[in-house]
C-alpha cells in the first residue's frame, strides 16, 4: 500500500514537474529572453499560449467581406500577424500553447533562414498524420537524406522533361473545357474552383501515373481524405501520447493509410512489370523508376521512397496549382482590360492552334500575371522552419527550438518594399523579372527560395499559362453577381470561401 502510494506521489510529482517547465517556467524565461532584445508580443495564457486569442481574431475576420477591387486579403487571411505586427512591429513573440514562435517578415532575415544550408533552420518534424499523407518525401527530409532524394527527382522537372508533358495538360484542359462550353450555351455559370481542383488532379495522375492514371486518381481521392483528418488537428493543443490512443481518428487513419500503401504498391508492381518487359514511360513515376535503376547503390530511392515522392508530388502540387488557376481567373474577370490584352497574346501566339510548349514559353504578358496573382493571392500563405540550435538572426538571438513564421501574404503586400500601389493589380510591375519587381530581389516568396525551394514551380506555371491560354482562346468570362469575396486559408491554400462563380461567353 505505501509502495503505490510512493509511486503515485512520484508520478504526480513528475506530472507537475512537466507542467510547471513546460508551461509555466519555459515561457517565462524565453518570453523575458526576447522581450530584453526588444521583440513583444501577445501575453501568454497559460495551456492555450495565443491560441484562444487567435481564435477569436479569426472569427472577428471571418465576418469582413472584401470589395472585389480590395486585395488586402490579409484582413481575412493571417488576421492575427497584421494585428500583432501593427501592435508590436515586424517581429514579434508568439505562442501555440507551450511552443514559442517568432514572426519575421523582413526580407533580409527571411532570406537568412530560407538560403541557409543544414543543420540551422530546419522544416517542422511532421505531425504522425503529415507522415502518413506523404510520408518521408522531399517536403519532410533533411541532410544527406535530402540532397539525395533531391538529386534523384530534379530530372524529372527539368524543363526537357516537363514540355514533353504539355500535350497531357492540354487534353486534361480540354476536357474541362467541354463541359464550359455546355454550361455557356446553356447561360450557367460554372463554379471554377470546383472544375480546377478537378482539372489540376487529372493532371498531376496522368503526369505521375501515366497509364496508371486510374488507379492514380483513386489513390490520389484517398489521400484527400488523409488530408482532412490530418487537418482536423490543425490549431489544437493535443496531450502528450494522444495520437496512440486507440480513437475513432487515429484507427481511420491508420486503416485509410494501409490503403493507401496497398495501392500505391500495385501501381508500381504494375509498372515494374511493363519496365521489365520493355516499355518505358515518360511520367513522373517512371522517371523515377528510371532513375532507381541508373543510380548507384546508396544514391538510389528505394520502393517506399518513390511511393513517398509520388504522394508529396499530388500534396503540393495539386491544390496550390488550382488556387494559382482559380485566383488567376477571378483577377481576369475582374480586370477586363488585362483579360483583352492576354487573349489578343494567345491569338498572335498560338492563333486557335493547342498550345504545344515552345508557344507557351513565348506568351510574356500570361508570365506577368501569373507572377502578380502568386504576390496577390499567395496559395501558401505561411513559410515555417525551426532553430536546429541557437542563432543569431539579424541582431536577434533566436533560441533553439523557437519556430519561425514567415508570413508571405504579408511581406507580398509591404508599401515600404512593393511601393504605394502593393495592394493593386499591376502585372507590369515584373516586366524586369521577379528580382526587380520589388526593392528587395528576395520579397517574392510565393515558392520560396534557397535551397529547399519548390522543385515544381516550372510544372505549375506550364500547367497554368496552358489551362489559362486555352479558356482565353475559348471564353470571354466575368465574375457572377453572386460572387462573394471573402479569401481564406484553408489548412493549406488560400481559397475562395464560397468558390468562384464565372459567367462564360463562348467566343466562337
Ligand atoms: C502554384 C503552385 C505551387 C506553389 C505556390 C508552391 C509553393 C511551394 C513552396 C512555398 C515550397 C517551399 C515550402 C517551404 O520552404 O517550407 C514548395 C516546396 C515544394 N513543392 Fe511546391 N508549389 C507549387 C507547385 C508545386 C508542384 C506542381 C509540385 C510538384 C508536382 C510541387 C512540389 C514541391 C515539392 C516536392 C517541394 C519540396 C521541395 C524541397 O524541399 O526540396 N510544388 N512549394
Amino acid at each position: 500500500m505505501a509502495l503505490i502510494a510512493l509511486l503515485i506521489a512520484l508520478l504526480l510529482a513528475l506530472v507537475f514537474h512537466y507542467i510547471w517547465t513546460m508551461f509555466l517556467w519555459r515561457p517565462y524565461v524565453v518570453t523575458k529572453a526576447f522581450g530584453k532584445q526588444g521583440v513583444r508580443g501577445p501575453p501568454y495564457e497559460l495551456w492555450f499560449g495565443s491560441l484562444r486569442e487567435i481564435q477569436s481574431i479569426r472569427r472577428a475576420a471571418m465576418e469582413v467581406v472584401l470589395d472585389i477591387d480590395a486585395h488586402d486579403i490579409t484582413t481575412r487571411v493571417l488576421p492575427h500577424f497584421g494585428k500583432w505586427i501593427a501592435e508590436y512591429g515586424e517581429t514579434f513573440l508568439f505562442w501555440v500553447g507551450a511552443q514559442p514562435l517568432v514572426c519575421i517578415s523582413q526580407p533580409e532575415m527571411v532570406r537568412q533562414v530560407l538560403a541557409r544550408k543544414f543543420g540551422f533552420y530546419s522544416r517542422l518534424a511532421p505531425s504522425p498524420e503529415a507522415l502518413a499523407l506523404v510520408g518521408k518525401g522531399l517536403v519532410y527530409i533533411e541532410g544527406a537524406e535530402w540532397v539525395r532524394h533531391r538529386r534523384v527527382v530534379n530530372p524529372a522537372f527539368s524543363m526537357d522533361k516537363l514540355k514533353l508533358l504539355t500535350t497531357t495538360m492540354a487534353d486534361c484542359v480540354k476536357l474541362m473545357l467541354e463541359g464550359w462550353q455546355e454550361a455557356a450555351r446553356e447561360g450557367k455559370e460554372v463554379e471554377v474552383s470546383e472544375q480546377f481542383q478537378v482539372v489540376t488532379a487529372d493532371v498531376i495522375s496522368h503526369t505521375a501515373f501515366g497509364s496508371s492514371f486510374k488507379e492514380g486518381k483513386e489513390l490520389f481521392l484517398a489521400q484527400k481524405q488523409m488530408l482532412n483528418l490530418v487537418t482536423q488537428n490543425f490549431l489544437n493543443v493535443n496531450f502528450p501520447g494522444s495520437r496512440y490512443v486507440p480513437s475513432k481518428k487515429n484507427l481511420q487513419t491508420l486503416k485509410l493509410k494501409k490503403r493507401i500503401r496497398g495501392m500505391f504498391m500495385n501501381i508500381i508492381e504494375d509498372r515494374l512489370a511493363r519496365r521489365d518487359a520493355g516499355c518505358s514511360s515518360n511520367d513522373l513515376l517512371g522517371l523515377l523508376l528510371e532513375a532507381e535503376k541508373v543510380q548507384a547503390g546508396d544514391q538510389k530511392l528505394n520502393m517506399e521512397e518513390i511511393i513517398d515522392e509520388c504522394k508529396t508530388f499530388f500534396l503540393a502540387g495539386h491544390e496550390t496549382t488550382s488556387h494559382l488557376l482559380t485566383w488567376t481567373m477571378f483577377l481576369l474577370s475582374s480586370n477586363p482590360d488585362w483579360q483583352q490584352k492576354l487573349r489578343e497574346e494567345v491569338h498572335e501566339v498560338c492563333g486557335l492552334e493547342v498550345p504545344n510548349a515552345d508557344m507557351i514559353s513565348n506568351l510574356k504578358l500570361m508570365t506577368l500575371v501569373l507572377l502578380e496573382s502568386l504576390r496577390l493571392y499567395s496559395p501558401i500563405v505561411l513559410l515555417r522552419r525551426k532553430a536546429a540550435k541557437d542563432m543569431i538572426l539579424g541582431s536577434i538571438k533566436i533560441m533553439k527550438g523557437t519556430l519561425l513564421m514567415m508570413p508571405i501574404s504579408i511581406i507580398h503586400r509591404n508599401k515600404e518594399i512593393w511601393g504605394a500601389d502593393a495592394n493593386e493589380f499591376n502585372p507590369l510591375r515584373f516586366k524586369n523579372g521577379i528580382s526587380k519587381a520589388a526593392k528587395n530581389p528576395n520579397a517574392f516568396l510565393t515558392f520560396s527560395i534557397g535551397p529547399r525551394a519548390c522543385i515544381g514551380q516550372n510544372f505549375a506555371m506550364l500547367e497554368a499559362k496552358t489551362a489559362m491560354a486555352m479558356i482565353l482562346q475559348r471564353f470571354s468570362f466575368s465574375l457572377s453577381p453572386n460572387y462573394k469575396h471573402v479569401p481564406i486559408d484553408s489548412a493549406t491554400v488560400v481559397v475562395p470561401q464560397y468558390g468562384l462563380p464565372i459567367v462564360l461567353k463562348a467566343l466562337h
